[in-house]
């Protein structure tokens, strides 16, 4: 199992880029009313086809050369289903793949959320050529933060700029203190 939620997100992301994605839409909902934890990861990269797609949650497949398996889908159904949620995984070659999944939010199981403020902050900066969505979801509140909308605030400055940084550290310290 993965340290926390935030690592699987991270890791499937990774999965986005290497397949040359750049949109990438990350959504999540906390629900206490409804008990569950549910996360949407989708992407415009190059796909995949049906047999592959099929093929991707099984712990030996990997299209990577010089390893044979590949661990991070299968990592993750494998939470979602011991903390008893679901996984589906939809993908269409050359035109993206949609990750679902949830989680019981109260399952003994299930890993913490993890750094969500620096993970954005991670993936947004270190990725500056893919446009990152990040749709955040409580039963009180919701939050957004789209690396389009930003650069275009930024106005040429580049979103790994020290001082862009720096605010949009303390950006998203302030917006996501609700989760
Ligand atoms: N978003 C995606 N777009 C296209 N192909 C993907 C995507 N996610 C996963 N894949 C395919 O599924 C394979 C397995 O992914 P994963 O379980 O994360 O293991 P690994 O990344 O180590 O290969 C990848 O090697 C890739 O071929
Ligand atoms: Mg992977």
């Amino acid at each position: 199992m993965m340290d926390d939620i935030c690592a699987h997100i991270t890791d499937i992301v990774a999965n986005s880029l290497s397949a040359g994605a750049k949109n990438v839409l990350v959504s999540i909902e906390l629900s206490k009313t409804r008990n569950i934890l549910s996360l949407k990861i989708s992407d415009n990269g190059k796909g995949m086809d049906k047999e592959t797609a099929a093929k991707v949650v099984d712990p030996f497949y990997s299209t990577k050369t010089g390893r044979k398996v590949g661990l991070g889908i299968p990592l993750l159904k494998g939470t979602a289903e011991t903390c008893g949620g679901s996984f589906t995984l939809s993908s269409n070659a050359g035109v993206g793949t949609e990750i679902e999944v949830s989680f019981l939010l109260d399952h003994p199981d299930l890993p913490p959320l993890g750094k969500l403020k620096d993970t954005i902050l991670i993936l947004s900066v270190s990725n500056p050529e893919v446009n990152f969505s990040f749709k955040i979801k409580t039963d009180e509140r919701d939050f957004f933060f789209d690396t389009e909308e930003i650069n275009k605030i930024l106005d040429g400055l580049p979103i790994h700029d020290p001082e862009v940084i720096k605010f949009l550290t303390n950006y998203l310290d302030e917006n996501l203190e609700f989760i």
